[in-house]
This record gives C-alpha cells, sequence and structure tokens, in this order.
C-alpha cells in the first residue's frame, strides 16, 4: 500500500501572542491569540504510507533527520494512525521555503503542513477546524497556520481538547502587509517552549499578562471588523511588547532581543513619526517583523534600507490556508 498526501501551509505571524500553555501534554494555552498568515513563507510536505517500512523516516530538504527529530514527526503521526485504526509507517518529505536569511525556520507551517498531508494520506477527510487541534499538538503556534489572513487561537475549556481550535476571523484582503527584519539567523538560544515554561513558572507578571492578552484579543477584534488599520497596528505592538516584558520577569530573566533589534524598532518608530503608520511585534529571537499596509510597504522598505542591508528586508503579502498539492504542484 501507498498512499500519498501532500499539503502545503504558510508560516504565521502573532498580533496577540501565545506565550504559555496550561496543559503541556496536550498544548492548550493559558489564552487564546491572534495572528496574520504569511505569503512568503511556507513548508511543503508529503506523507506516503508504506507498508514495507518498521519505522517512520523524515527528510528536511532532501536530507534525512535523526532520530531526535523523526520521534517528533513519529508522536505527531500516532494521532493520525490512532484515529485512522491503521499502524502503517510514514516516510516523510518537507520542503521548507523560507528565504535563508529570515530566520524564521517556523514549526508553524511545518506542523500545519504535516497535519494536512497525514489527513490526505490516511483519508481521513478531517474538517480544518478538528485538523489544527491535530496540528495544535506538533506545536502550538501551527494551530493557527491551517487558515489564512487573520486567526484566532480559541483557547478552548479545561482539558477538552477539541475546544482549543483556529478560527478564521477575517481574510485579510484590505491592504495588509508584513515586513521581516531579519537580524540574526541564528538558531534561537531559548526555544519557545522552554521559554513559555520558565516565563509561566517564574514571572510574576504572568497573571498580568493572561489578563492583557485577554484584552488585546477583544480589542483587535473590534479594531479588525473595522477594518482600523492604526488600532490594529497600536494593539499589536503593545501586546508583543507586553509579552516581553513578562519574560524579563522570569527566573533568569528571558530576552530574545539584540542591539540590532532596538535599532529596528527605533527605525519604524521614526517612519511612523514622519507619517507612515507601522509597527513592530517580536517573538522568540531578535528578528523585528513590522506590519504595514501593502500599499506602503515599498514606501516603508526604502527607509528601512537606510538602516538595513537589502538581504535583512523580506516583505510578504497575507498568506492563504492550507491546500493539497497536486502532482504537477510537487516539483521536488
Ligand atoms: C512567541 O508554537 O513555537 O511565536 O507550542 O511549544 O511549539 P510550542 O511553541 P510555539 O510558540 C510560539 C510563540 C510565539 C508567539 C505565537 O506564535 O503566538
Amino acid at each position: 500500500m501507498k498512499n500519498i498526501g501532500r499539503c502545503r501551509a504558510h508560516t504565521n505571524i502573532a498580533l496577540i501572542k501565545y506565550w504559555g500553555k496550561r496543559n503541556n501534554e496536550l498544548f492548550l494555552p493559558m489564552n487564546s491569540s491572534l495572528s496574520l498568515t504569511l505569503d512568503a513563507f511556507y513548508t511543503d510536505t508529503s506523507v506516503t504510507l508504506d507498508d514495507t517500512l518498521t519505522e517512520d523516516v523524515f527528510y528536511l530538504n532532501g536530507i534525512k533527520q535523526d532520530k531526535t527529530e523523526t520521534t517528533k514527526i513519529n508522536r505527531f503521526l500516532n494521532l493520525f494512525r490512532e484515529t485512522a485504526k491503521d499502524n502503517t509507517f510514514a516516510k516523510v518529505e518537507s520542503y521548507n521555503h523560507v528565504p535563508t536569511a529570515a530566520g524564521l525556520a517556523s514549526s508553524a507551517s511545518a506542523f500545519a503542513a504535516l497535519a494536512g498531508a497525514a489527513n490526505s494520506a490516511w483519508k481521513l477527510n478531517l474538517d480544518k477546524q478538528t485538523l489544527s487541534t491535530y496540528a495544535r499538538q506538533g506545536s502550538g503556534s501551527s494551530t493557527r497556520s491551517i487558515y489564512g489572513g487573520l486567526v484566532e487561537w480559541n483557547m478552548g475549556e479545561g482539558n477538552l481538547s477539541e475546544t482549543s481550535h483556529a478560527i478564521e476571523v477575517d481574510d485579510a484582503s484590505w491592504d495588509l502587509g508584513m515586513i521581516i527584519i531579519a537580524i540574526n539567523k541564528q538558531q534561537k538560544k531559548l526555544s519557545s517552549r522552554v521559554g513559555m515554561k520558565q516565563t509561566v513558572d517564574t514571572s510574576p507578571f504572568y497573571p498580568v499578562w493572561v489578563t492583557e492578552a485577554k484584552k488585546d484579543l477583544i480589542d483587535i477584534k473590534q479594531a479588525i471588523n473595522e477594518k482600523d488599520f492604526i488600532r490594529l497596528g497600536e494593539i499589536t505592538e503593545s501586546n508583543g511588547m507586553k509579552m516581553h516584558a513578562t519574560m524579563l520577569g522570569a527566573t533568569p530573566p528571558i530576552s530574545y532581543w539584540e542591539p540590532d533589534s532596538v535599532k529596528a524598532i527605533n527605525k519604524v518608530k521614526e517612519i511612523r513619526n514622519n507619517g507612515i503608520p507601522c509597527y513592530v511585534t517580536m517573538d522568540a529571537g531578535p528578528n523585528v517583523k513590522v506590519l504595514c499596509r501593502q500599499s506602503q510597504m515599498s514606501d516603508i522598505l526604502n527607509k528601512l534600507e537606510e538602516s538595513f542591508t537589502n538581504d535583512q528586508l523580506i516583505c510578504s503579502k497575507v498568506g492563504e490556508g492550507i491546500r493539497e498539492l497536486t502532482d504537477e504542484e510537487w516539483s521536488y
């Protein structure tokens, strides 16, 4: 038997951040979050079920992966094997399309693409909402990459896995875009998984973070409803800063910032003060992401080029949700 499923998923950048789990095994978050799916960065993945295999095998960008990486894939695929009641092992091939300078090797697109491909390979026909609960158990942020545009990850209730899923809030077809300022492409020093746990366990600011994130989510959804870009940007920037402030309160303190991150933030403020609205957000690394209107991207880019090299600046439009790839599209 050789069933094949192929899927493309784009990465996403949170405007209201997920930072902390209430259940580490099920990847249930402490707060709901909201993101923008990006067109410029994606993962293509194929899952081939092969009953001659005695274990799962995993190739990333054509290179066979070691036991540690393969074990993560194996655990994740077990969710699908249980649902399908079929224990066949799989060959997984993934290709990340992330400009090398971006340093955005994202688990978000990886597990969303793997979930989509596994769904097709096992012919499960799971709907997107259900699939987002599966993707979540690979990496929290991948819950949101199932959909395109502006996506909410509803935190759900208690320990009920099926209630913690993504919803498309808006297709974001109203002049939105993002510029990534790549500060450093090295592997992050502290993974988000470890960093968020340390923050939950030790930061005295953590309860305030949860309260603020809840308020910010309500406000940003209103801004989205009204297509109010300025408000969207203000809330995004403020929420990101609050997440980083909360981490600084952890023991030991966590900071992903580098001097050039501050330089980028200041440059964005300068551009804004000169009349072009644009706003920053940062994740578990030094890169700075600039939320802007797509129609003003080239003006902003010109200004950023005064301080950063061309290959440090990557522009992205809004991306779509997961989709199956045809044989013709699978060009590897
Ligand atoms: C700062 O999804 O990478 O990007 O669930 O442990 O795999 P795990 O963490 P991950 O965390 C992402 C954190 C963030 C904010 C966000 O994307 O919401």
